[in-house]
């Protein structure tokens, strides 16, 4: 029989970095772009195999194996051990339409889908609570020191706010909100810019600390502007958000540019999201204008740009 699960990429809305350090941000799951994972039965014996076309792995897991170097390896380790070592003969295919190195949580989407599809398989499936401690250990392996934040939005699927050690909270809004997401095809590795700001942190802590501390104050004057529909604010915290980024580095020129160019053609505020120099932009839009957006920021040089619509009524397929 075979079995399939998948799992969201995320977008940043505010707060990264910062949350590292115990600040809140808040998260949004992105569903148009997901990881997934199809588990075959395969020859008895043969044991749990991985293959993962994307980016070219073919890969066996060996549950006794204590230094996995590979992060879809442990996943599935992890997995396995929390299901109880089961004897498995499984091929299992993932598949990903998430940029890696994008800011997107792709490492989190995939974790999350291998190891749905482990579970499902051995007619187990886990809570999400479980599940999201599992995905959070890999992260461990792909960020270093990662606050949780994306394992948690992406097992969750829903809109967070997020803070390290408190209760999560997931959200909704009055009414939907337009983003334009834009990827500006430069993969950045979020180990490193999460390594980076601590550095920099570490070298000047009442500065940088300061800076920490203002993102956490937006974020909770956004939770706010987010709940109340107040636009323009939210809009404007992005973009003080975007600065404040900046001073801890870890934007770029291309997404100082296509932060501007969002701005120009009418965004109410706009922001780096996720890890930093590269990866994703995210434009909050007055929604008549977001195609207007979308095309500037191609033309700035993005690569690909999607629109988010934040609280829009499910559409059910049956009616
Ligand atoms: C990455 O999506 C968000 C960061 O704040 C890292 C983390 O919270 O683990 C940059």
């Amino acid at each position: 029989m075979m079995h399939s699960a998948s799992a969201p990429g995320k977008v940043i809305l505010l707060g990264e970095h910062a949350v590292v350090y115990g600040y809140p941000a808040i998260a949004i799951p992105f569903g148009t772009m997901r990881a997934t994972a199809k588990a075959v039965p395969s020859p008895s014996g043969s044991g749990v195999s991985i293959i993962a076309r994307d980016v070219g792995r073919a890969l066996h897991v060996h549950l006794d194996d204590d230094t996995p170097d590979n992060a879809l390896t442990y996943a599935a380790q992890l997995a396995l051990r929390a299901l109880g070592k089961p004897s498995l003969d499984l091929t299992i295919e993932i598949k990903s339409s998430i940029p890696i190195g994008g800011g997107f949580g792709s490492g989190a989407a995939v974790s999350a889908a291998l190891m749905r599809v482990i579970a499902l398989a051995v007619e187990r499936p886990f809570v999400n609570e479980e599940l999201n401690q599992l995905v959070f250990e890999v992260e461990k392996m792909h960020h270093g020191t990662p606050s949780g934040i994306d394992n948690t939005v992406i097992v969750l699927n829903q809109p967070i706010f997020f803070q390290k050690d408190k209760l999560i909270q997931p959200f909704k809004v009055e009414s939907p909100l337009t983003f334009v997401i834009a990827y500006s095809g430069v993969p950045a590795s979020t180990r490193e810019t999460v390594g980076d700001v601590r550095k920099l942190y570490q070298s000047n802590p009442d500065h940088y600390g300061s800076i920490l501390a203002q993102i956490g104050a937006l974020v909770t004057t956004g939770q706010n502007a987010l709940q109340t529909g107040e636009v323009h604010q939210l809009g404007e915290l992005m973009t003080q958000n975007h600065r404040l980024l900046r001073e801890l580095t870890i934007s770029s020129e291309i997404l100082d540019r296509l932060v501007e160019t969002a701005q120009s053609a009418g965004a109410f505020g706009a922001k780096l999201s996720g890890g930093g120099r590269g990866g994703n932009i995210i434009a909050l839009a007055p929604p008549e204008k977001s195609e207007g957006i979308s095309a500037a920021l191609r033309t700035a040089g993005a690569v690909r740009t999607w629109l988010l619509i934040l609280g829009e009524a499910p559409t059910d397929p049956k009616t």
